[in-house]
């Protein structure tokens, strides 16, 4: 196969910042996307239905100072981050702003994740009211014990958080984002939906393409660092079959979350793969790898929209099986962002 000719996907997970920064990370995701979940983790976190409003707008503002032939139409799907205090009534305005999800980000587990919930047991009236009305919860998996081995930190999630959540919360709709391991696979895979809400998970093109050896490749590669960090190969493995395989409860979410170059090749660097620029590209890497490009349109273009209740896109896009050559970087702001993979070559290209 050289040419592949899919519905135009939507991103369901991805960073777009905000400020100066905002038009270069968005101009990458609205080439390839028709629409993207945009995580509210700014700062100061995106916790109000007026905070999102005001995102948005900044968001169509950016757009429009982009080159129209850069970009197609895009439409940013926003949401809330979820904190302690989170009351139930604003998942009510949220449901009437078109809110797509709220966010749940444990404290301390990622990037501006500080303020973020301490203790879920304090949203139970909030998730709630979330379950009552249709308002999915979108979870960073991660328990953030600091006993608990930085690569357990998904598995034990599950047990400790995610699990006894659905159970006290029967209908609630739950986007377990960015899984990348094997037992996240199985529990969504095996989810209970008749007598619990309706889960899926979205999986990133990095997890689909490499295991935690890639970190470590001849030296330490802080490009490869994001959270939750990548797992073993037979991690890497379970979430590669399930994003190519049948199930219609695995989707794709980029995950890219853009920091400048100078603040990932750090003593302390920043956690995140910046991969909007060749998102299309890599995931049809992946699916190539197993033979299982024809499975690329569900997962990119179907899965998601069917989960959120939202009318698939109908506007067609074109891969190619022409190589391209990854630029060592891109404007961002006053600076730059390196790309995953820079300087590398990629068998396949977007045409658009
Ligand atoms: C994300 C970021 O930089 O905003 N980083 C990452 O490593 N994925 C936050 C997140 O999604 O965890
Ligand atoms: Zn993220």
């Amino acid at each position: 196969m050289d040419k592949l000719t899919i519905t135009k996907p939507d991103d369901w997970h991805v960073h777009l910042r905000d400020g100066e920064l905002l038009g270069d990370a968005l101009r990458h995701t609205a080439r390839q996307f028709a629409r993207a979940v945009v995580m509210p983790n700014l700062s100061p976190p995106v916790t109000t239905v007026a905070a999102a409003k005001a995102y948005a707008q900044r968001i169509m503002q950016a757009c429009k100072l982009l080159e129209p032939s850069e970009i197609g139409h895009f439409e940013p799907l926003m949401t809330l981050y979820l904190t302690d205090n989170t009351p139930p009534d604003e998942i009510e305005k949220a449901k009437a702003a078109g809110i797509v999800g709220v966010k749940l980000y444990p404290a301390g587990a990622t990037t501006n994740s500080a303020a973020g919930v301490t203790n879920i047991a304090l949203c139970d009236a909030t998730l709630a009211k979330m379950a009552q009305i249709g308002v999915p919860l979108l979870v960073h998996g991660e328990v953030t014990s600091a006993q608990i081995d930085l690569f357990d930190r998904e598995a034990v999630f599950i047990e400790e958080i995610l699990h006894p959540l659905r159970l006290r919360h029967p209908k609630l709709r739950v986007v377990f984002e960015h899984i990348t391991t094997e037992q996240a696979v199985e529990y969504v895979m095996n989810a209970d939906t008749q007598q619990l809400g309706k889960i899926a998970a979205t999986i990133t093109a990095h997890h689909l393409l490499y295991n935690r050896n890639a970190i470590f490749q001849g030296g330490i590669r802080p490009h490869y660092y994001c959270l939750p960090v990548l797992k073993r190969e037979h991690h890497r493995q379970a979430l590669l079959k399930a994003a190519t395989g049948d199930s219609e409860r695995f989707f794709l979410g980029t995950d890219s979350a853009p920091h400048v170059t100078r603040s990932k090749e750090q003593a302390c660097g920043c956690a995140g793969c910046f991969t909007a620029a060749q998102a299309l590209e890599l995931y049809a890497k992946a699916f190539d790898s197993v033979g299982k490009l024809q499975q690329l349109e569900a997962f990119a273009s179907f899965r998601g929209p069917d989960f959120y209740g939202l009318a698939r896109n109908t506007e067609q896009v074109v891969l190619e099986k022409k190589p391209q050559e990854v630029p060592h970087q891109y404007a961002f702001g006053a600076e730059y962002i390196t790309p995953l993979n820079a300087g590398q070559t990629l068998e396949w290209t977007f045409l658009g």
